[in-house]
């Protein structure tokens, strides 16, 4: 069997990794969404402006134009951002994802690059241009927008849902899985609805009477309808999902079922406005309003990307690939080996430890446990085994798996379990500066006997 491949990875203090890649990803996904919905938005008022609607085209011709310009710049910036951080955290998920859809994110590439190059001679040149080419310019602006996420989200799709592609990694199987398309039917939702929103705050500020003011608003309005259709694309995805991860978003897991609930209830909350208020009572949107639902707006995408990633877990790649970066093989390889034996990185701290063993026990929780935990900081386990006696301790990182079904298995031997329950009893008791080693034979035995006893199955299956 090939060795176990070891990456470089980088720590972010109190952050756990997994937050960091959230955080970038969120901003990310807010504003390139954002761009989507602009670039169609956009487009729709300019055919108005061209029909002879003057406000319209100073719409069009003012902010709301730098407002996708900068969003799509700003959200070309944190994608590269996104590559940065996901190398030095997950630089064996993205790997993966690059040998499986090398092509694809190639044309995911060209997508984005005409979406840059039309959006910007949009910008640049629009107003010496005549009416057919700039509807064409923004035409294709709008529709090489959404083709990018078009590409990209069949390729985050197959990380939750690879489908068919786990027998025989066929490409197309991988890339049209289970969640292609109510993801990206929500994913365009969202898009105009964002649009919508953000067109409302800017006309808001533009210099108008108040019933013309009205007219435009309810026109940007019409582009929020579409989060009508969002509870049914949203059954859909929770319908196509596995079974186990439906159910922590379903009441499993507390914290995840909260957020489906922010997120739906932002989004109803919005619809509600938009639908019932301005398209049907004729209220009106001032810009608090609009500022305020926007911002209502971020927070349902950010409740939902963070349950999108949650219901991964315990994996990055569903079935292939874990939040540890190990696949399935490799964890029962581990078993026999040990997590660390093949580690070719230093701690950074090593002085800090007064014995090897805890040593050890640092680089197994680096290995197998800091995708998802920090220390002291967010999901701190010193915290959560605060309480914990020394067997109780055991027994849970042994069959890690069954103590939470989105934990991974425990990919190291019964020296390495009692080197990371050491540390964990080492940090609990306030790091003192002199620690003893445990080497009872019998407890060796009593773990190694649990450890046979769990396997190195996942809890949910593939
Ligand atoms: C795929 C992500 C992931 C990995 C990898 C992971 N955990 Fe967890 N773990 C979690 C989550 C999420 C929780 C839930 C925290 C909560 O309930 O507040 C958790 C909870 C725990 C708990 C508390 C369980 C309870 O019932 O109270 C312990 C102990 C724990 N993890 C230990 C570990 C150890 C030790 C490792 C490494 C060998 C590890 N985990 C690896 C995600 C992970």
């Amino acid at each position: 069997m090939d060795p176990v491949p070891y990456y470089p990875v980088n720590e972010f203090g109190p952050l756990m990794k997994g937050l960091v890649i959230g955080g970038v990803g969120i901003l990310h996904v807010f504003l390139a969404q954002f761009a989507i919905g602009g670039g169609m938005l956009l487009y729709a008022f300019e055919r108005r402006a061209q029909r002879g609607d003057a406000d319209a085209r100073a719409f069009v011709d003012g902010y709301f134009r730098i407002l996708v310009l900068v969003s799509f710049v700003i959200g070309a910036l944190t994608g590269v951002a996104m590559w940065f951080t996901t190398i030095q955290v997950g630089a064996r998920t993205i790997g993966l994802m690059v040998d499986e859809f090398h092509w694809l994110w190639a044309t995911e590439w060209v997508w984005f690059s005409v979406e840059v190059c039309a959006g910007y001679a949009f910008y640049r040149f629009g107003s010496r241009l005549d009416d057919r080419a700039r509807r064409r310019l923004l035409g294709l602006y709008a529709f090489a927008a959404w083709m990018s996420l078009f590409w990209i989200n069949g390729i985050l799709s197959w990380q939750l849902t690879p489908g068919g592609w786990l027998d025989g990694h066929g490409m197309w199987s991988g890339f049209f899985n289970p969640t292609f398309w109510p993801s990206l039917l929500f994913r365009t939702a969202v898009a105009t609805t964002l649009a919508a929103l953000a067109a409302c705050v800017v006309i808001n500020t533009m210099d108008l009477p108040r019933d013309r003011k009205l007219a435009l608003i309810r026109s940007a309005a019409m582009f929020a309808v579409p989060i009508a259709a969002m509870p049914l694309f949203a059954l859909w995805f929770l319908a196509a999902i596995p079974e186990d991860s439906r159910s922590w978003l379903l009441g499993g897991s507390m914290p995840m079922t909260m957020f489906v609930a922010v997120a739906a209830g932002a989004s109803a909350l919005i619809g509600g406005y938009v639908i019932v208020g301005i398209l049907m009572k004729k209220l009106t949107m001032n810009i608090a309003t609009a500022t305020l639902l926007l911002a209502l707006a971020f927070g349902a995408t950010a409740a939902g990307e963070f349950v999108r990633e949650g219901a991964r877990k315990p994996f990055t790649i569903r079935g292939a690939l874990y939040s540890t970066s190990l696949t399935p093989a490799e964890v029962a390889q581990l078993r026999k080996t040990g997590a660390t034996t093949h580690d070719p990185y230093p701690l950074r701290d090593e002085a800090r430890y007064p014995n090897p063993q805890l040593v050890r026990g640092a680089k197994v929780h680096r290995v197998l446990c800091d995708a998802c935990h920090t220390l002291h900081g967010s999901n701190a386990l010193v915290e959560l085994v605060r309480t914990w006696t020394d067997d109780q301790l055991r027994l849970n990182i042994a069959k890690l798996q069954r103590t939470k079904g989105f934990m991974p298995p425990f990919a190291g031997t019964a020296d390495d379990v009692e080197a990371l329950v050491q540390l964990l009893k080492w940090e609990v008791a306030g790091t003192p500066a002199t620690w003893p080693l445990s080497a009872d034979p019998t407890v060796t035995t009593q773990v190694s006997r649990w450890l046979d006893e769990v396997g190195t199955s996942p809890m949910g299956g593939r």
